[in-house]
């Protein structure tokens, strides 16, 4: 039907008629986002560009306020000018100066440390003026961007000062960034002291992964579609590899990483979220807890291939050559002991005990100063039960795969065999692409800026709940306790694709890792 409230594809839709239409990206309402751990990376290269960006594409509100709080001691105009080389340097879309003039009316900067009360009676002293000056409605966002034994203070603080309880109709909602703990007793601890403070609905735990375009188009990719469900099973899976590879080293984060490793960095959230998306059931709705139901299923029925020694595997970077640059190996990072067990890679093997999946090997892998950057899912197909072809005319056929490409060039390739042209039959691999750069002309936002998004706006889809980050603690445990007792990480020079156990753990399995 014609007329304006049609919704064609190419109609304007308004957002006051539709407010429903998940076609529209919602506008956050009145709030201030609180930001402690303000002078670090993550605020500065990921943060505060993401509100900008935000800020940019209208879907902040004209009442809204950024509030940086550090043990610095910084003006409000200090904090703004932090803030305005950050968007500069590292913010996706243009800068455009009236947003960002109308944006910096909105920042705060509260100068303090954790176990001190008087800074966080001036935090509250600040929100309640920004309620009234610029209307924040007594809505806060607290986002944790500082080490995990930090949180206990800050949320303790947050009560004390009675900043973690809304009155009226405003809401309060903290924010934490991983590491949730570092084994399962841990998070349990850590859990416990957040929830003591904020329920669990007001709890977004980031996993910046969620946010990425591709990881959502996952549910698209196998919900959305009649193609793949059929096959998307043992009877046609071989085995499933999850890869998420980085080319830089750790020059800089040993203050972090040193001690934690690639499995605790990164298996233990990233890789885990996305084999619950690829191996879980349909949901009955995209309803948070619908979603969380069939991650939380799929965590709780996966468990290590046994033994631990053939079927993980772990590695640390020695010097070697990344493209034309020659790079140290991690003992020879600043930061880093000459003697460090740390491991920059890691792999392991898992299976899911459902229907679905029973006997196909989930491996996951990721590490630093690898071949090359690049984070991918791969289905690889069982072979056709027979081929009526000449031996010598399959040669070049392998496995069909179907891969995700998570990043960089965003899309989908699905491998298959295809006849050679002026052959009389052979059958060679070949590829079918998707890639977003050429499919849409609307670019994909940066993680951050969704998931920031979704917390103002209290939309908890993509944020794990605790009981995913306890089921992933519960699966990893194992593998730190085997790894702990036993011996130190295999190295491989940087540039490689990794330490030769990790090529022999898959060749026990008849398998190989793919070269991305
Ligand atoms: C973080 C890890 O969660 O993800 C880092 O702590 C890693 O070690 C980073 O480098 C990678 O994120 P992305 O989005 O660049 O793949």
């Amino acid at each position: 039907m014609a007329g304006e409230d049609a919704l064609g594809p190419d109609s304007w839709i308004n957002p006051l008629r539709h407010p429903q239409d998940k076609r529209l990206p919602r506008i956050a309402g009145p709030c201030s986002l609180v930001i402690f751990g303000v002078t670090g990376d993550l605020a500065r290269k990921k943060l505060m560009p993401a509100v900008y960006d935000l800020a940019n594409r209208g879907l902040l509100p004209p009442s809204f306020a950024l509030v940086g709080f550090a043990r610095r001691d910084w003006s409000d105009e200090d904090f703004g000018a932090i803030v305005h080389d950050a968007v500069r340097e590292h913010s996706r879309t243009g800068f455009r100066e009236e947003v960002w003039e109308r944006l910096a009316e909105g920042f705060r900067f509260v100068q303090g440390e954790f176990h001190d009360d008087a800074a966080f009676d001036r935090l509250k002293a600040t929100l309640r003026s920004l309620d009234t000056e610029r209307g924040t409605d007594g809505n806060h966002a607290f986002y944790l961007s500082i080490p995990p034994k930090a949180f206990p203070t800050v949320c303790e603080q947050l009560e004390r000062s009675g900043l973690a309880a809304p009155s009226g109709d405003s809401w309060r909602r903290v924010v934490i960034e991983k590491p949730f703990g570092h084994d399962l007793e841990s998070a349990r601890e850590l859990n416990a002291i957040v929830n003591s403070v904020f329920p669990e609905s007001s709890v977004f735990r980031i996993d910046h992964y969620l946010g990425k375009e591709t990881v959502q188009n996952i549910l698209a990719l196998r919900f959305a579609n009649q193609l793949f469900d059929p096959l998307w099973s043992s009877h046609y899976v071989d085995h499933v590899q999850i890869t998420m590879a980085e080319d830089i080293g750790l020059g800089g984060r040993a203050g972090y990483y040193d001690g934690i490793g690639a499995a605790r960095d990164v298996i233990q959230n990233h890789l885990l979220q996305l084999m619950a998306l690829v191996a879980m059931e349909e949901p009955i709705s995209f309803e948070p807890k619908q979603l969380q139901a069939e991650k939380i299923k799929v965590l709780s029925a996966t468990r290590n291939i046994e033994p631990l020694s053939e079927n993980t595997a772990r590695g640390q970077y020695t010097a070697g050559w990344q493209g034309s640059e020659k790079v140290p190996g991690l003992k020879d990072e600043d930061g880093f002991a000459k003697d460090s067990t740390t491991e920059t890679f890691a792999a392991i093997a898992l299976e899911v005990d459902s229907r679905r999946w029973a006997g196909v090997p989930f491996y996951l892998r990721t590490g630093k100063r690898l071949g090359r950057r690049v984070t991918e899912i791969a289905l690889v197909f069982k072979r056709a039960p027979h081929l009526p072809f000449d031996q010598t005319m399959t040669e070049e056929l392998s496995q069909n795969v179907l891969v995700i490409r998570v990043q960089p060039d965003e899309g989908i390739t699905l491998r298959f065999g295809s006849k050679v042209p002026a052959s009389s039959m052979e059958v060679r691999d070949v590829n079918m692409d998707f890639s977003y750069g050429t499919a849409f002309t609307e670019a994909s936002p940066e993680a951050y800026e969704r998931l920031i998004l979704d917390v103002l706006l209290g939309e908890p889809s993509l944020f794990p709940v605790n009981e995913e980050v306890e089921l992933s603690w519960q699966i990893l445990d194992p593998v730190l306790d085997y790894w702990a007792k036993n011996g130190k990480p295999d190295p491989y020079e940087a540039g490689t694709w990794g330490p030769a156990s990790a090529d022999e753990m898959l060749a026990r399995h008849g398998r190989q890792w793919r070269r991305p």
